[in-house]
């Protein structure tokens, strides 16, 4: 099942496994995704891909800077026939929700959503409404220079399961990409492969892959070196090891696994826990990046035998 969304993906979005492997591990560990790129990699595309591929109830919000907090989750309507409010859901109530541009709306829309995610849960005029499950949501951002943005905040970014980002294809993979095009988008002509209860019984079984005590040990000792990191204003959050762990399930379960190997860790720690660090202002102006920083505690660990 997972070769067949895998194929069904990379039809859409060529010569980029890896990202695309990315978005299913974020996918099978229960997770939210961040893809963030310049324009025009198939951000958009890709996230659109996994919605169609999946039956289920899908949304697709584009974030703008006058787009209100109620346009996602939902609000109060009143209606003339029973004299009374009703509630009327927004599209934050489906399983695939594909925040577009989330960088271009305010912080306040911003936040509504990341409420929804942490919570999986909406709450208005005093009642909570739970969402349906799986809840997944794919935000795509363009890098933060460029203009009319608003950064997440690093608490904001700390519910993103994983980020990835896709990159530009290779000299082929351009050329394929424009014969597939030369009539229709090969995204219109895509079909579902699976549905959210077969979604729901692959997640579970993800958290069934068996973790050594030695590698959890390894996961909290790399989560733990990045917070006594004198060029971080902010190390990873324990949230941040849960994903860590989830995420190296679900790697080893793409790999046909039932156990997690350290070197699963050590491949999902860039994308798990890079965007979760703030890098202090001087390291930051000197270059330094939150993936050179995960690499780096990955090269200080001692790694499980
Ligand atoms: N690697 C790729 N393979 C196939 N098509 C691609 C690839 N990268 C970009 N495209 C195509 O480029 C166009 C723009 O993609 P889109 O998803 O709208 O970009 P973004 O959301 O990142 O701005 C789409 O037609 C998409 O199919
Ligand atoms: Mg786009």
């Amino acid at each position: 099942m997972l070769a067949r969304l895998k194929e069904n993906l990379s039809t859409v979005i060529r010569g980029k496994s890896e990202a695309i492997d990315q978005l299913l591990t974020a996918m099978l560990a229960d997770g939210h995704a961040l893809i963030d790129d310049v324009p025009g990699t198939g951000k958009t595309t890709l996230a659109k891909a996994l919605a169609v591929s999946l039956s289920a109830r899908f949304s697709r919000i584009q974030f703008t800077p006058d787009l209100l907090p109620t346009d996602i989750v939902g609000g109060m309507i009143y209606s003339a026939a029973n004299g009374s409010f009703t509630f009327r859901p927004g599209p934050v109530f489906a399983n695939i929700v594909l925040a577009d541009e989330i960088n271009r709306a305010s912080p306040r829309t911003q936040s509504a959503l990341l409420e929804a995610m942490a919570e999986r849960q909406v709450t208005t005029e005093g009642a909570s409404r739970a969402l349906p499950r799986p809840f997944l949501v794919i935000a795509t951002q363009n890098p933060v220079e460029y203009n009319g943005t608003y950064p997440l905040p690093e608490a904001q970014l700390d519910r993103f399961c994983l980020r990835l980002s896709i990159g530009y294809p290779r000299h082929n993979h351009e050329l394929q990409m424009l014969n597939d095009q030369i009539r229709s988008q090969p995204l219109d002509k895509l079909r579902p492969v699976m549905d959210t209860d077969a979604l729901a019984r692959l997640q579970a079984e993800v958290r069934e892959v068996g973790v050594e005590p030695s590698v959890l040990d390894y996961i909290v000792r790399l989560v733990e070196r990045t917070r006594h990191n004198p060029r971080l204003r902010l190390g990873v959050s324990p949230r941040g090891s849960l994903d860590l762990r989830r995420c190296a399930q679900a790697a080893a379960y793409m790999a046909g696994r039932d156990s997690v190997r350290p070197d699963d860790v050590q491949f999902q720690a860039a994308p798990v826990l890079a965007h979760r660090v703030v890098i202090d202002i001087k390291a930051r102006h000197g270059g330094l990046t939150g993936e050179a920083v995960i690499a780096e505690a990955l090269r200080a660990e001692p790694v499980p035998a």
